[in-house]
């Protein structure tokens, strides 16, 4: 692994294009994204519904690669990425909150969030300490046995928060997370992420076109047909 990022910037993105194969054509979803995050950030992509948003947490959580350019997500670079390293630096490093929520419906939710874990083998006592915290972060103690089938939109969100932030990672990419979320829970759960963010410098990149969650940002990015159209830090 290499480490020529400047100090405290954990990512940097330069001249990414994203270009998609549709119909015997291409698709450009992004155009010339220019851009770098430090860590403890609390950003935020912003745009319509086609922009990109999605495409570049994809990128950045190395789930996906670049058409050309090239990124560096916590000192590896898209160029020199292996499917080995990829997911060696999600399951050590990265908390994905997917907008399809992506959970597995034969798990009850305590094995869901507790599955990060399992990966990173940490003993049982441990793990299950660390899964009722999470589960106490998005107010779902209650739902510990059921299973994703029973669960409401939103309560399936809030396991999908809970499962990305259980393992405490340096970076955590969250797609729409509050998309199917009523005001109450958006307020607490965002609350949550803005304290493990003071307290442990997590550092959080949202997509999200959501006035509850962008009230929370301190940087905006927008996004519009593939490219980068504001970049504003805000102070609080
Ligand atoms: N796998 C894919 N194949 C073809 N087109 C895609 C694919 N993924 C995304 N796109 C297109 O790229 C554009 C950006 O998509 P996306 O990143 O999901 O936008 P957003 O999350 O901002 O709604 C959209 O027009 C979408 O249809
Ligand atoms: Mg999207």
């Amino acid at each position: 692994m290499h480490n020529k990022m400047k100090n405290g910037t954990i990512i940097t993105i330069q001249n990414l294009i994203k270009r998609f194969p549709i119909g015997g054509g291409e698709f450009t979803a992004l155009n010339g994204i220019n851009l770098s995050f430090e860590k403890g950030e609390f950003s935020g992509i912003v745009g319509p519904s086609g922009s990109g948003k999605t495409t570049m947490l994809n990128i950045m959580g190395s789930l996906d690669t670049p058409t050309e350019g090239e990124t560096e997500v916590l000192g590896t670079t898209s160029s020199e990425m292996t499917p080995r390293s990829a997911a060696f630096l999600r399951k050590k490093h990265i908390g994905f909150i997917f907008q399809t929520y992506n959970l597995m419906p034969v798990y009850t939710v305590f094995e869901n969030v507790e599955f990060p874990l399992l990966l990173l083998k940490m003993p049982s006592s441990e793990r299950r300490k660390a899964v009722l915290e999470a589960l106490e972060w998005v107010g779902l103690t209650d739902k510990i046995k059921s299973r994703p089938p029973q669960l409401s939109g939103g309560e399936s969100q809030r396991v999908a928060i809970a499962r990305a932030m259980v393992k405490k990672p340096d970076l955590v990419l969250a797609d729409e997370p509050t998309a199917n979320l009523d005001a109450k829970n958006s307020h607490h759960i965002l609350q949550t992420m803005e304290k493990l963010n003071k307290d442990l410098k997590t550092t959080f990149i949202f997509a999200t076109h959501d006035d509850k969650v962008i009230k929370y940002l301190n940087r905006i990015i927008s996004l519009e047909d593939g490219k980068v159209v504001s970049d504003e830090s805000i102070k609080k």
